[in-house]
């Protein structure tokens, strides 16, 4: 290989010089570092991140600990709005189950992909790219997750926010039409054992309210570890 000239390596060090301000600057302006470094911890795990994905939160993380303290054997899960595929592979790798994702967006499924193979879980996932809302849930799975989109532009939210994909934080015209379509399909199901959903702090009661009119009763609220109402679980 031929040796760096000196211009070369002076020409090397002023790029990398304009790279790290950029990176500097964009950091200061609340780009997340995990965009940057292309990848997030969660639950003790690494996975990969970019634009096209949320960043893994730490109450989706309390939604796991939950699920598991729960102590049921898991078979088979189904997680949707899966994204990066923090919550299934999580639970593929702390458990026996078998996960079937279902995830509308090309680009973060192709992040999901690449995350199933950091984790050698190419036997335990079936990844689904399919809109929820024209998904039929089959009567086959011990639990349901989801943590899907719940904002809406009146929230208060996180200015670096602005950075992570809108399809997976707002689901702006009814807040709550996620939980409501996974609940119609639930309440025609006899075979799970738990449905565990990741909300928005205001929204328990709706939830609640709309479950209770599909006849779905056995239904519990959890907070997270900052007092807000931000678990559902729906036994059977
Ligand atoms: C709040 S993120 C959750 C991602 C991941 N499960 C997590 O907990 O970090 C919601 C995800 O739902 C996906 N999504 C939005 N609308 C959808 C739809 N109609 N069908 C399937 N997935 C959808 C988004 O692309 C996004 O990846």
């Amino acid at each position: 290989m031929n040796n760096l000239s000196d211009l070369d390596i002076n020409t090397l060090k002023e790029h990398n010089i304009l790279i790290t301000n950029e990176l500097l600057t964009k950091l200061n302006d609340g780009y997340p570092l995990q965009y940057v470094v292309g990848d997030a911890i969660f639950y003790g795990y690494k996975y990969f991140v970019n634009e096209n994905v949320l960043i893994p939160r730490f109450e989706t993380e309390q939604l796991i600990e939950q699920v598991l303290n729960k102590n049921f054997k898991i078979n088979k899960v189904l997680d949707l709005c899966s994204g990066s595929g923090v919550i299934g592979l999580t639970l593929a790798n702390l458990t026996n189950a078998y996960v079937d994702m279902v995830e509308v967006s090309h680009e973060a499924n192709e992040v999901c992909k690449r995350n199933i193979k950091l984790h050698h879980l190419e036997n335990k996932i079936n990844l689904i790219e399919q809109d929820l809302f024209k998904y039929q849930i089959e009567d086959c799975y011990d639990l349901i997750i989801s943590n899907p989109p719940y904002l809406t532009h009146q929230d208060k939210v996180s200015p670096n926010t602005r950075f992570e994909p809108d399809m997976a934080l707002y689901s702006d015209e009814d807040p709550i039409k996620y939980y409501k379509y996974i609940i119609d399909q639930v309440a025609l199901l006899n075979n799970y054992k738990l449905v565990a959903f990741e909300i928005g702090e205001e929204e328990a009661d709706d939830i609640i309210f709309y479950a209770k009119s599909k006849n779905i009763n056995n239904i519990s609220v959890k907070k997270d570890y900052n007092d807000k109402d931000r678990f559902i679980f729906i036994l059977k």
